[in-house]
């Protein structure tokens, strides 16, 4: 059995989201269905654990949604809150508390845990020079600021962190960095913060982590840890010039606010301090340090990968400094989760969103559930596709797992009308040691984090069903035997109800309607509770716990993803608007129909095309960077829209005159701003 068994206590987070925006697949299989299916199992063992979760709703994620809907950060963490908080309930994730930062008891916490390492005087004050947005007249946090990543070159890395690489950043060490805000190269400016000394604590860290956890934590998380502390870690500000969070609760911090990753860990124990006033419990025993260590609680964070160095460095750095709260014992942290071939993104739409699987999907939450579960992103990252979602209900949920219940039940109502008679108690010695078994794998597996291969193990026992039933061929015997063929049905009957409680975790509904079919009532049974059915029990009427989906549902499903390509590809390239000109600005700029008489490539050059051009004033040559777009023999004798009166330029060796008015289509290709018919040369265009 795990090491886990040692603990009386457990205390159990799942990473908070930002309440920026709804929920997708990649949420759930990273930090919410793997917990969900760890809790579920030790409340079925009566384990003393809380689980925790709520929505991060401070730091930039909050404020850049809010300027791109144009609504205030309140209002995008109201909106969200709510949805993501509903998306979670629908989908039986079963926290004991869905929080949020922006509750006063987790400002009161956070002020309190910053003033408590202010006081033993663990931060460095520093005052330095920060990159400044001089058009926005504000400093730029994090994320207001991108660029490109000194560790892996991704050009979209963020302030404080390359989301691609992982690798925790400082603004000053990105490449090219630009502000969010104007898009432009930011300028730096003096200002102070407070700074977590996490060089300080390396040495302790390194025994803590490279010591303690070796042999326990996942090969990924383990290996991002060690190779961080390899490099040598940072301070870190824990303070931020915004206009959005928790005030820094210093005099002389007026207007910063704490950073949010230092608030928004300390949010699982705000959470927990809620749960715990609204539970008549103490919270402390779940978070601090008990006078003897075998009494402290178990903590365990579920989380995903880009979190791996705030979950494993700093949030331990800080609990540590504090010094009255026990560490993370692991932190299973997943991979990614990818769709169809490429990444999830929230800014290409490329996602399946839970809201909207919730509405075209009704009742079919497990599924879902089912074949997450089954590609958990748990040591690589993994992909989902529809046709692999149709293909695991089908065969799997539904050939396996439904069918088999289904034929038992039919059978026992064509038979018998549905009661149980004599004294129903499994009735197969092999039969009961291969559940047996199936219990201890599944619960192993659980225990260690390999919620896939526990599903799997589940899904065993119903094949075993299968094989049984098709080996004792009840519907043969049926005439010829009658005792033999009700307790070849009756065995049945426990293997439903152990793969009920056992399908607990991972199919709440599914569970739930196996219980009400066998008209066994309890709301959640135990592992160790004994099942048994008395003499003259009554089943109730069959239902399909799973129904096929046709190819058509999926066929929807693609094509649904390519619209939304599509039309994010479209929006995306519309700019802001520039500032205005006036009349005479306009009419100052000739712009004219004319037709390309030739055209050639500029040599060396990747990019440039050599235009000549009949623009009814004359004929002239025109230096024109489409080259990647056509080819030249391709747009001989089209008619262009040509500004001519643009200061000619040297290029290359060639005198351009005038410009080719051009565009964008969805794919970034350029396309020619082609008069309408009938122009002709010459002719001003107004
Ligand atoms: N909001 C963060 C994210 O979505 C996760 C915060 S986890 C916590 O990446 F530890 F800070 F709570
Ligand atoms: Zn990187």
């Amino acid at each position: 059995m795990s090491d886990l068994n040692k603990f009386k206590r457990y205390t159990v987070t799942s990473a908070l989201p930002y309440a920026n925006g709804p929920l997708h697949i990649g949420h759930l299989a990273g930090a919410y269905i793997p917990a969900d299916i760890f809790v579920r199992h030790l409340r079925l063992r009566k384990k003393d654990v809380v689980w925790v979760c709520g929505s991060d709703e401070h730091g930039a994620a909050i404020t850049i949604k809010a300027k791109k809907e144009g609504i205030t950060p309140q209002q995008i963490i109201d909106k969200y809150h709510q949805q993501i908080k509903e998306s979670f309930e629908q989908f039986g994730i079963a926290f004991d508390i869905y929080h949020r930062t922006s509750s006063p008891v987790h400002h009161d916490l956070s002020q309190e845990f910053f003033l408590n390492l202010y006081e033993k005087g663990e931060f460095i004050e520093r005052e330095s020079e920060q990159y400044y947005d001089a058009e926005f007249d504000q400093f730029l946090a994090d994320r207001y600021i991108t660029g490109t990543c000194p560790n892996c070159g991704n050009e979209g890395a963020y302030g404080d962190q390359c989301e691609k690489c992982g690798t925790s950043l400082s603004p000053t060490d990105l490449i090219n960095p630009k502000s969010t805000l104007s898009g432009k190269a930011p300028v730096l400016r003096l200002t102070k913060h407070w700074y977590l000394p996490l060089d300080k604590y390396q040495p302790w860290l390194e025994e803590w982590l490279l010591e303690g956890k070796k042999n326990k934590w996942k090969t990924n998380v383990y290996g991002q840890c060690s190779s961080w502390l390899k490099a040598g870690l940072q301070p870190r500000s824990m303070t931020r010039d915004l206009d959005w969070g928790i005030d820094v609760p210093l005099e002389e911090a007026k207007g910063k606010k704490l950073y949010v990753w230092l608030d928004a860990p300390i949010g699982y124990i705000s959470a927990t301090k809620q749960w715990a006033a609204d539970n008549n419990k103490d919270w402390q025993k779940y978070w601090k340090r008990q006078a003897n260590e075998e009494d402290n609680s178990c903590l365990i964070h579920f989380i995903g990968k880009d979190n791996i160095v705030f979950h494993c460095i700093t949030f331990p750095s800080i609990l540590h400094a504090h010094g009255e709260y026990i560490l993370p014992e692991n932190v299973p942290a997943n991979e990614f989760l990818n769709l169809e071939g490429d990444k999830l993104s929230t800014s290409r739409n490329h996602a399946v969103w839970l809201h909207e699987y919730l509405e075209e999907f009704p009742g079919k939450q497990d599924e879902l559930r089912y074949v997450l579960t089954s590609i958990l992103p748990e040591t690589s990252d993994s992909e989902f596709t529809w046709r692999d979602y149709q293909a695991r209900v089908n065969n799997e949920l539904v050939a396996i797992l439904g069918n088999f219940v289904n034929r038992v039940m039919i059978l026992m109502h064509k038979y018998y009308e549905g009661k149980v008679e004599g004294l129903a108690d499994l009735k197969d010695e092999v039969l009961y040691g291969q559940i047996g078994k199936a219990y201890d794998s599944i619960q192993e597996s659980i225990e260690n984090y390999k919620f896939r291969q526990a599903l799997s193990d589940l899904m065993d026992v119903a094949r075993l069903g299968n094989k049984y039933l098709t080996d004792k061929e009840p519907w043969k015997t049926f005439k010829t035997d009658p005792a033999a063929t009700r307790e070849v049905l009756q065995n049945c009957l426990h293997i439903i109800a152990n793969l009920g409680v056992l399908a607990q975790p991972f199919l709440p509904a599914a569970s739930k309607k196996i219980f009400s079919m066998l008209n066994l009532t309890g709301d959640a049974f135990s592992y160790d509770e004994k099942i048994s059915f008395e003499d003259g029990h009554q089943l109730n009427t069959p239902e399909l716990l799973f129904e096929k989906v046709e190819d058509a549902v999926i066929e929807k499903q693609l094509e649904k993803l390519l619209n939304k390509a599509q039309e994010v590809a479209e929006a995306v390239e519309v700019s802001p608007a520039k500032e205005n000109v006036n009349y005479d600005q306009f009419s100052a700029m000739d712009i004219r129909v004319g037709t390309i008489l030739a055209a050639e490539k500029v040599a060396k050059t990747k990019k440039l095309l050599k235009l000549t051009i009949d623009t009814g004033l004359d004929t002239r040559t025109v230096v024109s960077g489409i080259a990647e777009y056509f080819e030249p023999e391709a747009i001989v004798g089209r008619q262009v829209s040509i500004l001519v009166n643009l200061e000619p330029r040297e290029i290359k060796g060639i005198v351009s005159k005038g410009m080719i008015l051009m565009s964008e289509n969805p794919d970034g290709k350029l396309i020619f701003v082609t008069p309408g018919e009938g122009a002709v040369n010459g002719r001003v265009i107004r």
